[in-house]
């Protein structure tokens, strides 16, 4: 039954012992890959979390525990929730997470953000206090974009970076982005690969960056720590930056741009390549 929050039961008696076993596959090989390559505030969360027990999460005692860390739960939902329905459960720390697992022939690609993605990828960093207020405060901050129907340019801003952010702290390069963090290609794509370019992040300049969802992408934004990116969007008046956007048009996704802060010229050979197909 679907309440009026849009969220569901898990149902977590009803996964199988094949649906556990992808979860333990795919944990395996990121929990192998992960270590040096992703902010070691993911690993604190993972950790804080306990997410290395065997077989797909419980959300009951998965928010128990991050409540106690940051405040935060996690519910289920049937699929995509409307904007609205989304950043009123982010508002309130609410993060709402797919409960189905991809089949064992998709370890590698699907389409729709399953439990793996959503839990693996997104929730360690909910352990944070400082990312957690981070989401929070997007979710705020998208109900007064979509009040100003300017929710496209808002997305940007979280695709560049919760879903697919880096981050350039003392150990150098790492990914932070669940949508990297949750895939083992993208995650050495997004670091080694000289094709995509590697900018420092600017809120205006991300807002004007489309971005690719079927493949991986083309830029990737860094930011130097967390605080950076907390600080940025909360002493930032978007309002103006709306004001500002509806006047510039968008740029393309491997556009670099004379003010940017470019941590890597990407050659964009990737991006080349698909071309050549079509
Ligand atoms: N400060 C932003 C505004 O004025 C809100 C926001 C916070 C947006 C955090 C994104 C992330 O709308
Ligand atoms: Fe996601």
């Amino acid at each position: 039954m679907i309440s009026g929050d849009g969220t569901i039961a898990q149902d977590w008696a009803a996964y199988s012992a094949t649906d556990h076993a992808t979860w333990d596959r795919l944990f395996a090989r990121q929990a192998r890959l992960l270590p040096g390559r992703v902010a070691d505030e993911f690993i604190a969360g993972l950790d804080i979390l306990r997410l290395d027990r065997p077989g797909i999460p419980d959300f009951e005692a998965l928010s128990e525990r991050l409540m106690r860390a940051t405040g935060w739960q996690v519910l289920a939902v049937p699929g995509l929730v409307p904007d609205a329905v989304f950043f009123d459960h982010l508002a309130n720390r609410r993060f709402v997470a797919g409960r189905f697992i991809r089949r064992p022939d998709q370890l590698d690609y699907l389409a729709e953000p399953d439990v793996f993605h959503d839990v693996f990828g997104h929730v360690p960093l909910l352990a944070n206090p400082v990312f957690a207020d981070y989401m929070q405060a997007y979710g705020i901050g998208g109900q007064r974009a979509g009040g100003l129907g300017v929710l496209h340019h808002l997305a940007r801003l979280y695709w560049y970076t919760v879903e697919f952010g880096l981050i350039w702290g003392a150990d150098g390069l790492r990914v932070y982005g669940a949508g990297i963090a949750s895939s083992y290609s993208e995650t050495l794509f997004a670091l080694d690969d000289p094709s995509p370019h590697r900018i420092g992040i600017d809120l205006a300049r991300i807002m004007r960056t489309p971005y690719r969802i079927d493949d991986f992408q083309q830029s990737y934004f860094v930011i130097d720590s967390f605080d950076q990116l907390l600080r940025a969007t909360l002493d930032t008046d978007f309002g103006p930056l709306y004001a500002e956007l509806a006047q510039s048009p968008d740029l393309t996704v491997d556009t670099l741009l004379p003010g940017d802060r470019v941590l890597h010229r990407g050659t964009q050979s990737h991006r080349s390549a698909i071309a050549g197909l079509s």
